[in-house]
């Protein structure tokens, strides 16, 4: 199912409709269209529970004209009535029966219901270095949302995973701004492209506008202070890239960026995401950020003047949440003529003109039929591939692939016998649900590896902890009668604040049960479940394979069941560098006076098969100008003995520049496909101003003449630009 995004004729159609409309609308009304309000306000258990509170749900929609609505969880059967319930009070019940726009926090596939098909975080993906993996992702995604009646999903996150202890980390595309631009694009365009049916669209959500994941701390939401050259060179891509997609919505970065909240800063989000990158879309603040302003960031008196100085920075929906002031603050704020109607009018024409865009004013309900296309087989097939493809091998002395015939395993670890730890936070609860809410039909690792192993080969034991004598016991009787070892370790699943830490080495306690194991002295293989790169060298070191996995979603553990028999040959890379030291975390492109000291570097990855890099070629050695364009070209072999594939990364590095220049920057990558003995010939295309210029301060690109290097594997050639 997919329809194509709006024609020109089909914009300016839904202009002038929100245009007419917009004449005919009160104060009152208008400023409900700017309001959007939590589920748990209008249910009967003030939770995120699916059941409308008949009184509460008539106040938000017939007396406050609240047009929009988010986060609710449960089953397909719930949200579909839930919604239509709703939609049927905004149709029939207010005097210009406008839909409702709702949304929700699908950003690991539709991880809100019950049925879902719950894929790996967005870190884990990213690993898979694959666009095409995750348009298919999106639009499974987007048919799964749109079937109970959500046309708005707050995904996908743009923010670059620059630091490791940032909480939210696992919810990027990894560190690297053009990985990310390229996969944030190809998820947008997937998504909004998808259609329910014939007539409505989706959208999708940029977030969060801008500078949230560089905070000097780590910490959640707390200040992060960015030169605006680095900002253009290293944050601004992909959103700049979204807005090329066509992303109609964005959401504002809750934290302060250089001493301004973000939400009333008007430079940032009028004069940069408006202005200068020309997004036309709808911007919305993130939760109860009006009121943050005031109660995390003090940079406000009070909630009216936050809300003043919000509206006028350029936000167009405030997510009030559970609270009706925004609607009280803004009145009064046009009445007393500090915020102008034309001001109001500009935010309500960009939501009117969303709805008709998203076809919600020609059918608003989601079909009967349509929750059949929730999480099917063939769903659950594809997000065990997305996994297969994104599981990161980091080492491995040869016990990889293993025999689930010949060798005996025993498995332990936080999450060897989990759901809640396969499928992380965002799932149907903001934490993720506890484990008798996950889904009923989901193998956990022990069940995965079970159904593949020959009988009385495969062990579990639920973890061992200092001082349980008994379990330590049987734990190590059994290590004995088994070949190998299998842990799981890494982090609990958290959400945002919940995540902030203050030391990046594992937990102690996951490197008590290694070296438990490891004093059995079996082999040990490491399965690290976690959200971000916890510090691991002393198990790193004395294992004996490692594989990064990060949050692997609902056919997690059966992607890694064949992964570890080799049915599948492990192909992700790693998207982000895995830090060897707390207070060392750079990523790789660093400055030349900056040491890059990881455990492992971005891009490394093992496969079961073996490649080999050669013959790299430029067309020439010099380029002309800004406007010839330079070929390069090498072969890649698979010099093994297994088809694999092989995610290729073309770097460039500028060798000198006015604004000192990071050691090598990623152009392109890509993931190739080969069978044993086979050899493709590679050819990209190097651009100069796209490929060789980068950002000044105030967002213009530089272009200066001079050497670059290309750089490939272990390859590396010199060209000069003449400009
Ligand atoms: C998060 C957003 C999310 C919003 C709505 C906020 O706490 O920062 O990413 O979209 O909640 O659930």
């Amino acid at each position: 199912m997919s329809c194509s995004s709006s024609n020109m004729h089909e914009k300016d159609d839904a202009m002038n409709k929100a245009d007419s409309l917009l004449n005919l609308m009160t104060l009152d009304e208008k400023i409900g269209q700017m309001t959007q309000i939590c589920f748990s306000t209008i249910t009967l258990d003030g939770t995120k529970n699916l059941e409308l509170h008949p009184d509460s749900i008539r106040k938000a929609i017939v007396h406050y004209n609240v047009g929009s609505f988010l986060s609710g969880t449960g089953s397909a059967r719930n949200w579909l009535d839930f919604i239509s319930e709703m939609q049927q009070i905004a149709l029939h019940e207010t005097r210009l029966g406008i839909p409702l726009l709702i949304g929700v926090d699908h950003i690991h596939g539709a991880n809100y219901i019950d049925e879902g098909t719950f894929f790996p975080h967005h870190l884990t993906i990213s690993c898979s270095f694959d666009t095409s993996l995750v348009k298919q992702y999106a639009r499974i995604t987007a048919i799964e949302t749109s079937s109970v009646g959500i046309s708005w999903n707050f995904a996908p996150v743009l923010d670059v995973g620059i630091n490791p202890y940032w909480p939210r980390y696992y919810e990027t595309f990894g560190e690297d701004p053009m990985v990310c631009s390229m996969l944030g694009a190809a998820y947008i365009e997937s998504y909004q492209n998808t259609c329910r049916d014939n007539s409505m669209k989706l959208t999708a959500c940029g977030k969060h506008f801008i500078g949230y994941s560089d905070t000097k701390s780590g910490w959640d939401r707390t200040p992060a202070e960015i030169p605006w050259q680095k900002l253009y060179e290293f944050h601004v891509p992909p959103f700049e890239n979204a807005i090329k997609a066509g992303v109609k919505t964005m959401m504002a970065n809750s934290g302060e960026v250089n001493g301004q909240p973000v939400h009333s800063s008007r430079e940032l989000l009028t004069g940069l995401l408006q202005n200068k990158l020309n997004f036309e879309g709808v911007l919305v603040t993130d939760i109860k950020d009006i009121q943050k302003i005031v109660e995390i960031h003090a940079g406000a008196q009070n909630e009216k003047e936050a809300t003043l100085l919000s509206v006028n920075a350029g936000i167009d929906m405030s997510m009030a949440c559970n609270s009706f002031d925004f609607i009280k603050y803004l009145k009064e704020l046009v009445k007393e003529g500090k915020i102008s109607e034309e001001r109001i009018n500009l935010s309500v024409k960009k939501i009117l003109r969303l709805k008709y865009d998203l076809g919600l004013f020609e059918n608003a309900y989601a079909e009967e039929q349509s929750l059949e296309m929730i999480g099917t087989s063939e769903h659950r097939k594809f997000a065990r591939k997305v996994a297969e493809e994104s599981v990161v091998l980091l080492k491995n002395e040869g016990i990889l692939p293993m025999d689930p015939y010949r060798q005996k395993i025993l498995l332990t670890g936080f999450a060897a016998h989990s759901k809640k730890m396969m499928n992380g936070a965002w799932t149907l609860e903001w934490e993720g649900a506890e484990e008798k809410r996950q889904p009923g039909n989901m193998p956990t690792l022990t069940e995965a590896l079970e159904e593949k192993m020959a009988d009385g080969h495969f062990h579990y034991i639920p973890v061992p902890e200092p001082g349980d004598e008994a379990l330590i016991k049987s734990f190590n009787a059994r290590a004995k009668s088994s070949d190998v070892i299998l842990l799981t370790l890494g982090e609990k699943p958290y959400s945002e604040f919940k995540g902030n830490i203050t030391n990046l080495k594992i937990d102690p306690q996951h490197e008590w049960l290694f070296n438990l194991a490891k004093s059995t002295g079996k082999p040990v293989i490491v399965l690290l479940i976690e959200g971000r790169p916890r510090l691991i060298n002393d198990i790193n070191r004395n294992c004996d394979a490692l594989l990064f996995v990060g949050y692997p979603g609902i056919s997690g553990a059966r992607a890694l069941a064949n992964i570890l028999f080799g049915e599948v040959n492990p192909s992700g890379k790693l998207s982000f560098t895995y830090p060897a030291s707390a207070n060392h975390c750079t990523p790789y492109y660093r400055k030349h006076s900056e040491k890059y000291t990881p455990l492992y570097p971005f891009g490394h990855g093992l496969s079961y098969t073996s490649y080999k890099y050669s013959n790299l070629k430029l067309s020439d050695s010099i380029i002309h100008g800004d406007k010839q364009n330079m070929a390069v070209s090498f072969n890649l072999t698979n010099t093994g003995e297994k088809p694999g594939k092989e995610v290729v990364l073309i770097y460039i590095q500028d060798e000198v520049g006015k604004i000192t220049r990071p050691v090598r920057k990623l152009a392109f990558f890509r993931k190739v496909d080969l069978q044993p003995g086979e050899t493709k010939e590679l050819t990209f295309m190097i651009e100069p101003v796209k490929n060789l210029s980068y950002p000044d301060e105030s967002g213009n690109k530089i272009l200066e003449g001079g050497y670059f290097r290309i750089i490939v594997n272990d390859l590396e050639r010199r060209f000069y630009l003449d400009y």
